[in-house]
């Protein structure tokens, strides 16, 4: 179970809105979410509303995907926080409703969710989605990942932005810092571009979007992510300092750095469009993904595949990374496999599996919106239990020194990602033409 309280709903429920007990904990943002008899429009199961110190008033009883009876209830904000610290009490783990600012809202999640049918295998994305064929592209960059670079970015988001929630200073600010890192390593390139996302429930932080234009079938869209924001349940003197985060994501964010850094040194050109994301509000119920995967979904765009990075920095056993086996897409989780098995296992690295047991990142934002996405995690210690995992998670001790200052283990992540977008996205290098001598 996860230090904090978390919301979720083990079923097909992938993704969660409010979290008002960490909301509560987080400090100098813990205004964020308003007053405390704004009403919040809960899904929750019928037995856990039962655990409320008084009846709660209920809407409507509705059935999930997977036949599991839920409770559509009308709570004060104040009474999340008891249903929360109930629900934790009384079943000793973490969450298990969503919460949402509108009742149409609620009862919208519940008809568009999709999380069982990806789950079950459907929507495979292309005809052919899965060849493995572009090694001349790919192999030769899996030599230039650099431990240093992600490094250097995981110091800066943990040091210069020491807290990254959603609804802090530092939180607006490291996402621009992001936006900019990124947009010079594109160099100005005219196929290159970005956009910060904003999300209603985002407060005042922006998903950092960087787009590289296919060259072929620029509909077809490519979404290498990790989230940009960073939580500590652990009360501390100055808020702004008491999570890092430098696990949990900058070192996500680093890897991105260092797959963008080595496609733009190597003159990449993807024949589909690429994006590289940042999310917001992950921490507090991956509220930014779940604002663009529901856009893409509204505006009826092709993705074809999403890669989640979600700590890549913590390894104290033998393996290198933990597939994700759960609020995924099969199809994509087989393709992380067979990249891995190409162009990792041969230099060496190893791989296990892993279940959250809940949408616990933001790959379950694009599962429930019908994307196929998959989560490659952390080796930690190499065993499948989530309580062997990094001991600092949401702690102002996430730190770079808590991972004894290195970052090799994200290297193999590196390398992960650039397999994932050398292959989905089609990735060209433009031959250098010589011209012909000019003749006399
Ligand atoms: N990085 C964690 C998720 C995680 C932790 C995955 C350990 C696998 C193993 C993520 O940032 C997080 O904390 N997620 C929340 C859930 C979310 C819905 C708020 C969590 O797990 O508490
Ligand atoms: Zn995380």
């Amino acid at each position: 179970m996860r230090t904090s309280f978390v919301l979720f709903l083990a079923g097909t429920l992938a993704a969660a809105f409010a979290m008002p007990a960490l909301v509560r904990a987080a400090g100098p943002a813990g205004t964020a979410d308003g007053d405390a008899l704004k009403p919040v429009y809960v899904l929750t199961s019928t037995a856990q509303a039962r655990l409320l110190p008084a009846p709660p008033k209920t809407l409507a009883l509705r059935t999930d995907k997977v036949g599991r009876r839920l409770a559509l209830i009308e709570l004060k904000q104040h009474q999340v926080d008891e249903l929360s610290a109930a629900i934790h009490d009384r079943e000793d783990r973490c969450g298990g409703f969503f919460a949402f600012e509108t009742r149409a809202e609620a009862e919208r999640f519940l008809q568009v969710d999709q999380t069982a049918a990806v789950m079950a295998g459907k929507f495979s994305p292309l005809n052919d989605p899965l060849r493995i064929d572009n090694g001349d592209v790919v192999a030769p960059a899996l030599a230039q990942v650099d431990a240093q670079h992600i490094a250097n970015m995981i110091w800066m988001l943990s040091t210069s932005y020491p807290n990254r929630y959603f609804a802090s200073v530092n939180g607006t600010n490291s996402a621009l810092a992001i936006r900019d890192y990124w947009m010079g390593l594109a160099g100005g390139r005219s196929d290159v571009s970005s956009e910060m996302i904003g999300c209603a429930t985002c407060g005042v932080q922006s998903s950092v979007v960087l787009t590289i234009r296919g060259t072929v079938w620029p509909d077809e869209i490519v979404v290498l992510g990790a989230h940009l924001d960073s939580i500590s349940n652990v009360a501390y003197p100055d808020g702004e300092r008491n999570a890092p985060g430098a696990d949990d994501d900058a070192s996500g964010i680093a890897v991105l750095s260092d797959v963008l850094r080595i496609a733009m040194e190597n003159g990449w050109r993807p024949k589909r469009t690429v994006k590289f994301m940042g999310y917001a509000a992950e921490e507090v119920g991956l509220r930014g993904s779940r604002a663009i995967a529901q856009a893409h979904a509204t505006e009826g765009r092709k993705v074809v595949g999403v890669l989640q990075l979600d700590m890549t920095n913590y390894k104290t056993g033998p393996i290198d990374m933990r597939l994700v086996t759960d609020f995924s897409s099969p199809v994509m989780q087989q393709y992380l496999v067979n990249l891995f098995d190409t162009y990792l296992a041969p230099l060496g690295h190893t791989r296990g599996t892993i279940t959250c047991g809940y949408a616990c990142s933001d790959h379950a934002s694009w599962t429930q919106y019908g994307f196929p996405s998959a989560f490659m995690f952390e080796p930690g210690a190499g065993t499948t239990s989530l309580s062997d995992d990094f001991p600092y998670i949401h702690t102002p001790n996430d730190t770079l020194a808590n991972m004894g200052y290195s970052t090799t283990p994200s290297l193999a992540f590196s390398r992960l990602g650039l397999a994932f977008m050398g292959e989905l996205g089609d990735v060209r290098v433009p031959v250098a033409v010589t011209p012909p001598p000019m003749g006399k």
